[in-house]
């Protein structure tokens, strides 16, 4: 698969406080990716490193293999940034026309009309005149005229109401059906996980965890695999050190780990009689929560 991203060793320094700290991932066509991390961790200047708005301190980054500032690449990607800026004087209409003037092969107004829900009304109205949702609207129309293959979105649902959100994400998925490479960052983590099939976490600069959703929550310490059973083999999970707890809720019998894998492999070992098993992850939010207060490095 092709690469689209490849950051290598990136270190962003402010003065002499280290923003991004030795960051290393590369993303390949077709990935949707979320960074996700607290506040300050980085996300943003990572970001703008990748669009070329920043130049790293360290480390060197390509998108298409080449330099972001290339023409090439700039034709190829969409984005949507943190602060919202929007062209003063224009109507919506207008402004979408001039910016997909500037691309080679350009979405039709109806398809970024139906890709982002802008009305009839919002096209007549001038930009600095919309609402904040409106605006953010505006800016993902803006994102998608150059019809992207890479598209970057740095916290694009923050002030949308709900039906705008559906609506956003619904567009995401269309658009990944599509083969476009899609990052975002969020601190909706349930969008991470519903969306995301990787994420990179950062905290205090420096990425903690990279992976698939699964994957990072199944770092978390407190798991449960769930099951019935009508045998009186289970006392038999006492003792091995993978299981922390065993106890018995609504007549199912919860065993807490930090090894779901290693508990089911128990289950059939010594003959448990378990049934309808489940496992139960927990949430990305507790894994979030874990990861960036151990300050654990895990990859
Ligand atoms: N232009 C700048 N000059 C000095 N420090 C900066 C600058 N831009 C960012 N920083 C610092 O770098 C760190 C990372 O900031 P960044 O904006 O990348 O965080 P973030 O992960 O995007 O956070 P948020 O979730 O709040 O958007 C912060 O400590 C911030 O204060
Ligand atoms: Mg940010």
């Amino acid at each position: 698969m092709q690469e689209v991203v490849s950051v290598k060793n990136v270190t962003k320094s402010f003065h002499n406080k280290q923003a991004v700290k030795n960051a290393s991932f590369s993303i390949k066509k077709g990935e949707v990716v979320a960074i996700l991390g607290p506040n300050g961790a980085g996300k943003t200047t990572t970001i703008s490193m990748m669009l070329g708005l920043l130049r790293p301190t360290s480390g060197e980054i390509q998108l298409f293999n080449q330099h972001p500032n290339e023409k090439k690449v700039r034709e190829q990607i969409g984005i949507m940034l943190q602060e919202v800026s929007v062209m003063h004087g224009l109507k919506v209409r207008e402004l979408l026309e001039l910016v997909r003037q500037y691309y080679p092969n350009p979405l039709s107004l109806k398809e970024l009309i139906s890709y982002t829900g802008l009305t009839e009304a919002d096209l007549k109205t001038r930009a600095e005149k919309l609402s904040g949702g409106q605006k953010r609207r505006l800016s993902f129309a803006l994102a998608l005229a150059g019809n992207p293959e890479l598209i970057i979105l740095d916290e694009p649902t923050v002030g949308m109401d709900i039906t705008s959100r559906n609506r956003f994400w619904q567009t995401i998925q269309e658009l990944a059906a599509k083969g476009k490479t899609i990052i975002f960052t969020t601190h909706y983590l349930q969008e991470a996980d519903d969306i995301a099939q990787r994420i990179i976490l950062f905290n205090k600069g420096s990425i903690i965890a990279d992976g698939t959703p699964s994957e990072i929550k199944a770092r978390l310490t407190n798991q449960y695999v769930s099951f019935h059973s009508n045998s009186g083999a289970i006392n038999k999970l006492y003792g091995y050190s993978v299981v922390s707890h065993v106890f018995e809720k609504n007549n199912r019998f919860f065993v807490q780990t930090d090894n779901t894998d290693a508990v089911l492999a128990l289950l059939f070992k010594e003959n448990i009689g378990a049934y309808n098993i489940q496992i139960e992850q927990g949430k990305l939010e507790e894994a979030f929560e874990q990861l960036t207060t151990e300050h654990k490095e895990v990859i």
